[in-house]
């Protein structure tokens, strides 16, 4: 496995590679890799015949300059993770290789940005829009895993490519989760043991008004109340949204009458946690029931939808 540190250098490794006749995998991330990540890898080797991780913490994408110092940085154990892997190249360029100066151009998508981790955390996607509009020019034609952890900023992503004509695929990958059922995060390593409770409340909701959903109930206001109950009652120290939306538009549903997006965050111990769970649900000429999701739940490792 090779690292490389320029995007000159990456670009003719990338151009070797394809002269080989190998399709490109790339899985962008800002390291302290977890087996959420390794999951996009895996499936990123699986598909593809040569392999790229970034692992650049990009701080255009932080509002809080406080918490873009405190990220956790280690690049030995991660690249251990990617070599081990079957990674073939790990792309970590210094901040200056990046930005060798402030950018001046922004990408905004208001319509899907207004809402959710956008309300709380302004500029963020326009600083994910930026860096990845700046990794797909990199990589070039690939195929690009990202989570669906992360589901508002899939949907940034998956539209960027398409409005921009980037010729790059991205691929939506099923969230990994603790076997108690908290989604893996770079965080939760800043929960202590006797806040856990307090974590899992966020994914027992979720898992609740996926139940009710699946069980027939339709009505969001009642959904959400159910969701807030469930939250409020285990005590974190803020719920920051709990939103049942239109997987592509990431407009509130008003009613559930087709897949929706449960997605909520939380703060618990100084961290904010943030999660989602996608519900299948039949039109209403359907199965009335909706739901082939069943199944999935704190046992289950992934979302399997
Ligand atoms: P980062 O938080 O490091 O995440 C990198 C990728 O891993 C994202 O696509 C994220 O959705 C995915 N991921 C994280 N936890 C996951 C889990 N439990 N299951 C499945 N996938 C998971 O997201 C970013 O970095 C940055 O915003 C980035 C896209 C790299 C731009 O800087």
């Amino acid at each position: 496995m090779m690292t490389v540190r320029t995007i000159p250098r990456m670009r003719t490794v990338l151009w070797e590679a394809r002269g080989r006749g190998d399709t490109v995998g790339f899985i962008p991330t800002m390291g302290a890799l977890h087996e959420g990540h390794l999951s996009l890898v895996r499936r990123g080797r699986n598909e593809c015949g040569f392999v790229v991780v970034s692992i650049f913490v990009n701080p255009t994408q932080f509002d809080v300059e406080a918490d873009f110092q405190a990220y956790p940085r280690n690049l030995e154990d991660d690249a251990a993770l990617c070599q081990e892997a079957g990674v073939d190249a790990v792309f970590s360029p210094g901040a200056g290789e990046m930005y060798p100066e402030p950018p001046l151009t922004r990408i905004s998508m208001p319509a899907l940005t207004q809402t959710m981790e956008g309300a709380v955390r302004p500029g963020h996607f326009e600083g994910v829009a930026l860096i990845v509009s700046k990794l797909f020019s990199i990589m070039g034609t690939c195929r690009a895993y990202f989570g669906e952890k992360d589901a508002q900023q899939l949907c940034v992503v998956s539209r960027l490519a398409s409005d921009l004509d980037m010729p790059v695929e991205v691929v939506g990958c099923p969230t990994t989760r603790e076997s108690d059922g908290l989604a893996m995060s770079s965080r939760n390593i800043r929960i202590p043991e006797s806040d856990r409770p307090r974590a899992l409340c966020l994914s027992q909701a979720l898992f609740s008004i996926r139940d009710a959903i699946q069980a027939g109930q339709r009505d969001v206001e009642f959904l959400i109340s159910l969701g807030m109950t469930e939250l409020t009652a285990a005590r974190p120290d803020a719920v920051d949204y709990l939103e049942i939306v239109d997987p592509a538009t990431l407009r509130p549903a008003t009613r559930v009458e087709s897949d929706v997006l449960v997605c909520g965050a939380i703060r618990v111990a100084g961290t904010r946690l943030i999660d989602n769970v996608r519900v299948h649900v039949a039109g209403p000429s359907g199965d009335p029931l909706g739901g082939s999701s069943a199944g999935e739940g704190p046992a289950d490792r992934r979302d399997t939808r």
